[in-house]
């Protein structure tokens, strides 16, 4: 079954189609309810322009994925398509705001999973179709980035670093819509390479772990293991550039388990006695590796004046709920006159907030809206911004060793 992690539903369903508007679209705040099915999460909220979140539901299918050991597309749509309309009308009702008030209806519509994009499409398209309501396509790396200006007074332009399971990248945010792209990984994502190695630890096995998201499970386990179990291996090392290579470290740590399964004399899919060390060595990997590129597009920009003085960083997607992780970025931070921006982890991962909140950012600077979008795509591969990681290499900005204190 697919879990409801969080709903505000305090009304019965059926109340959905009559429910009486407590808001009047002329003089209240603007109002966007956001859907999110771009991979494996069912999400929907509506957000107003203050950036209260006045009602939210998600519905997260990771119990069944873990069982098969990864998404299988056709499954996700399915589950999407079983339970989006629940979603919605959880959102809606917890709200309180008839849907003829909503002022638009905001959808990621790129980049992702190509059925699981197609659900929430087709949905919304039908809803505005039904309301007649403006609708705002939404990038889901945007909304990504977006998301710690519903908490913080973040301005532009900043500097954000986007780690999820699917996309891994660096850019400068000089707008709602305005990215200039330093790096991003050149193969897979680093919640990608941590759902793999936990998937080949078998930490669905493992008792504390069993219904947790790969990168979950390995930070949990990480704090019980020596992070010096495995030789330190630091990709990308020769490439004075913002991009990111992740796969060949989760292959340097899969054979790793190999070799251990030998020593121990255990079969492939037991639990290694030495699990949590490697865990830990691999989580410090992935930082180590997410810290020094960072750094680099810190110096980077302050050498082309990009950012202001005293710049913020944002830091968002599921491995940015990583405690590890936040923990040497803030030290990072400290050290080089920036702030951090994290938003909470709930608002790392997908969910409908962030996508009712880009929703808004749109609004209030008018771009992106559309009034007759009937026959819109959606698009599996969306690049963000302007990409300028060419330039990036040829700045060729050596760093200087991290201070052993960024390294907790
Ligand atoms: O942003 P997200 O919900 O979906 C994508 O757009 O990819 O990110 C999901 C990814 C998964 O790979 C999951 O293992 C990872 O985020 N993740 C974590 C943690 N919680 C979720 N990675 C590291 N540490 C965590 N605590
Ligand atoms: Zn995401």
């Amino acid at each position: 079954m697919a879990r409801f992690i969080y709903n505000m539903h305090r009304t019965p369903l059926a109340m959905y189609k009559g429910f009486i508007s407590v808001r009047s679209m002329l003089t209240g705040p603007r109002v966007v309810l956001g859907i999110e099915t771009s991979c494996d999460d069912t999400g929907a909220a509506v957000v107003d322009e203050h950036g209260k979140i006045l009602g939210e539901a998600l519905l997260s299918q990771i119990d069944v994925h873990l069982k098969t050991g990864g998404i299988i597309p056709p499954v996700a749509q399915k589950l999407h398509q079983d339970n989006i309309d629940r979603v919605v009308k959880e959102a809606i009702i917890s709200s309180g705001i008839s849907v003829n008030n909503l002022s638009a209806i905001a959808t990621t519509v790129k980049p992702g999973m190509a059925l699981s994009l197609g659900v929430g499409l087709t949905y919304s398209l039908n809803l505005v179709k039904q309301y007649k309501k403006p609708f705002i396509p939404i990038h889901h790396m945007e909304a990504h980035a977006l998301t710690a200006r519903l908490l913080h007074p973040v301005g532009f332009p900043f500097l954000v670093l986007l780690i999820s399971g699917g996309h891994c990248l660096l850019a400068v945010v000089n707008g709602v819509s305005d990215f200039l792209l330093l790096g991003q990984s050149l193969d897979e994502a680093p919640g990608e390479s941590l759902d793999k190695v936990a998937r080949r630890l078998s930490l669905i096995k493992h008792p504390d772990c069993s219904s947790m998201s790969g990168g979950q499970a390995i930070e949990h386990l990480s704090q019980f293991g020596d992070r010096n179990f495995c030789k330190e291996i630091r990709p990308m090392s020769q490439h004075q550039d913002c991009n990111f290579s992740f796969a060949g470290l989760r292959n340097y740590f899969n054979c790793t388990i190999e070799k251990m399964e030998n020593v121990e004399g255990i079969e492939k899919g037991a639990v290694l006695s030495c699990a949590a060390d490697i865990a830990a060595s691999f989580q410090h990997a992935v930082a180590h590796h997410i810290i020094k590129r960072t750094q680099r597009a810190i110096v980077f920009c302050k050498q082309e004046k990009l950012l202001p003085t005293n710049a913020s960083l944002v830091v968002s997607g599921g491995v940015a709920s990583n405690g590890y992780i936040r923990k040497m970025l803030q030290n990072l931070t400290d050290s080089m006159d920036m702030s951090l921006f994290c938003p909470p982890a709930r608002l790392c991962t997908d969910n409908g907030v962030m996508i009712a909140w880009n929703g808004i950012e749109r609004l209030r600077v008018g771009a992106g809206i559309l009034n007759d979008p009937l026959d819109f795509r959606y698009e599996p591969r969306a690049p963000l911004g302007t990409d300028i990681s060419e330039q990036v290499r040829r700045a060729s900005i050596k760093l200087a060793p991290l201070k052993r204190k960024n390294f907790l």
